[in-house]
């Protein structure tokens, strides 16, 4: 299973950070957005990663996060000329996915909780996996309407009168085939090759899998900046209450094994002193 992250789009209800670079490198609490996402797919253990996003922002995630071998990760980066949608991801990325299946998620989608369906899912999934997240605005997302046995039925993209409150969340898990289906879409009337309809094809063919996601998982939203301080809020509670991070890129790579205990000390001593790399001296402690 290989991963994408794209992490392009206008950003524009962020102007003006969005004038200088793709929202996905903003600030959320103490590390950039993207850690977030990229957290998700290392704790479902995928280690191939790329990286899709515009030609000024592609060279500062370079930056970031290099070749990715200090992780025990391979980090691949592509660009997307303009906003043409995210189904576009899996044509841009043909040659990473290869024979792969493969998981995108969106650089701004943030989730958190117990996430082991998710993780399961990267595992053991057929065809195409979806989930299904209640939400109160269910106009701005894919929207999936389900039957009184719980299948899916039907998927709308942004629809004016939802059928249902249950939105796709920007986390799809798909097999090969998905390269295929993406280069036969036509783009919507915003312009866009749109995941919608990546998941109409698979409802069609009857192989879209829709789980629903329960109470007790957080999924959200870092469109606006009210919303972005609402997440960094959240994440700075669990902080100072716990003691613990979420989205520590570095400590994930050594609890899941994708670096030694040498290599861990070595990703702590490049980086200058600061509170993130006191909290990494403390893992250290731990493991
Ligand atoms: C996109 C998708 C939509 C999905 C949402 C999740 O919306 O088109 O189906 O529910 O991501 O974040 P957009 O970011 O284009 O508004």
């Amino acid at each position: 299973m290989k991963g994408i992250i794209l992490a392009g789009g206008s950003g524009s209800r962020l102007y003006p950070i969005t004038k200088v670079y793709s929202k996905q490198l903003a600030l959320l609490y103490d590390k950039p957005l993207i850690y977030y996402p990229l957290s998700i797919l290392m704790l479902g253990g995928i280690k191939e990663i790329l990286i899709i996003s515009d030609s000024d922002t592609i060279p500062l995630y370079k930056k970031l996060f290099g070749s990715g071998k200090n992780l025990g990760m391979k980090m691949n980066y592509a660009v997307q000329k303009a906003p043409n949608g995210i189904a576009e991801a899996f044509i841009i990325g043909e040659k990473f996915i290869g024979k792969d299946d493969v998981t995108l998620i969106l650089g701004d989608n943030i989730f958190y909780g117990y996430l082991d369906f998710l993780y399961k899912a990267f595992e053991s999934h057929k065809y195409a996996t979806v989930f299904a997240y209640r939400v109160n605005d269910p106009e701005r997302y894919g929207i999936i309407e389900f039957d009184k046995k719980n299948r899916a039925i039907s998927i709308e993209e942004k629809p004016t009168n939802p059928k249902s409150n249950y939105a796709v969340p920007g986390i799809y898990i798909y097999d090969n085939n998905v390269v295929k289906i993406s280069k036969n879409l036509k783009p919507s009337k915003r312009g866009e090759l749109e995941i919608t309809d990546v998941n109409k094809e698979y409802l069609k063919q009857k192989k879209l899998f829709v789980q629903k996601i329960g109470r007790g998982i957080a999924w959200l939203d870092t469109g606006t900046p009210h919303a972005l301080l609402q997440a960094a809020n959240f994440f700075g509670v669990i902080d100072e209450r716990q003691g613990l991070k979420v989205g520590c890129i570095e400590e994930i790579s050594c609890r899941k094994g994708f670096v030694d205990k040498k290599q861990f000390k070595k990703i702590i001593s490049d980086m200058p002193k600061c509170s993130y790399r006191s909290y990494l001296e403390n893992v250290l402690k731990e493991i």
